[in-house]
């Protein structure tokens, strides 16, 4: 039997930067990148347009298992389009991440986007980010890597990328978002963020983003997977 492509794992609270350390992997690996974050998000906005509430658990899941969300990455930038529509902004809003935290609570949801996230596993290998790729999604994966950092520091960084774009947010509500996010996704019943027992935990909270490539490059190393 052919075996499956491999997987690293990288798992974490939101604004941790694992959106960073796996878009670097992927293009120092060469191999595929899931950001299973942008499909509870892209799954959100969909809802919205379709005055769908979001605790409609079977409606969510029948609108999940039909998502139309294209991932299109030119010159490494990347555009997502979703019925069509370019939606690359409108998907990292602050508001977006707090309602598709909110959509990805329910079983059915998370169960509609199963077979689509493992579809991104092909040949030479994928880095997967989320909150459950390696608990649930992925469990066999290669190496299984989960970021942390106070709320405090990802709610710096935060506010630091939205100034670097000419937005203003203050950083109080920043750190109620950010823990209010994660104590919804660390205890909801279905696949809730925690690490997976094989995981290799990061703290990055006095870390730069370089100092982190480090750690995990080394791991890789440490892997045989570089
Ligand atoms: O990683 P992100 O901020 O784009 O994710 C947005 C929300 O989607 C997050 O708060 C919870 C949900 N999510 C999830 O439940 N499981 C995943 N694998 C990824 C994201």
């Amino acid at each position: 039997m052919r075996r499956n492509a491999p997987v690293i794992a990288i798992d974490g609270p939101s604004g941790v930067g694992k959106g960073t350390v796996t878009q670097t992997l992927a293009r120092m690996l060469g191999w595929h990148r899931l950001d299973s974050g942008a499909l509870y998000r892209a799954l959100a906005i969909a809802a919205a347009s379709r005055n769908i509430a979001l605790d409609d658990e079977a409606a969510l899941a029948n609108v999940a298992a039909v998502l139309d969300v294209v991932f299109d990455e030119r010159a490494g930038q990347e555009r997502i389009v979703l019925d069509g529509v370019d939606v690359t902004v409108e998907i990292r809003q602050e508001s977006t991440g707090d309602q598709a935290s909110k959509v990805a609570v329910w079983p059915a949801v998370r169960r509609a986007l199963v077979d689509r996230q493992h579809a991104f596993r092909q040949p030479p290998g994928l880095i997967a980010d989320g909150r459950d790729m390696g608990t649930v999604i992925f469990p066999d994966a290669e190496l299984k890597i989960f970021l942390t950092a106070s709320p405090d520091a990802r709610a710096q960084r935060r506010h630091g990328q939205l100034a670097a774009q000419g937005r203003h947010a203050i950083l109080a509500d920043l750190c109620l978002e950010i823990e209010g996010r994660d104590r919804r996704d660390q205890t909801r019943a279905t696949a809730p963020l925690v690490p997976a027992e094989d995981a290799l935990t990061i703290d990055t909270t006095l870390l730069s983003p370089e100092a982190v490539m480090a750690e995990v490059t080394g791991l890789l190393k440490a892997r045989g997977l570089r």
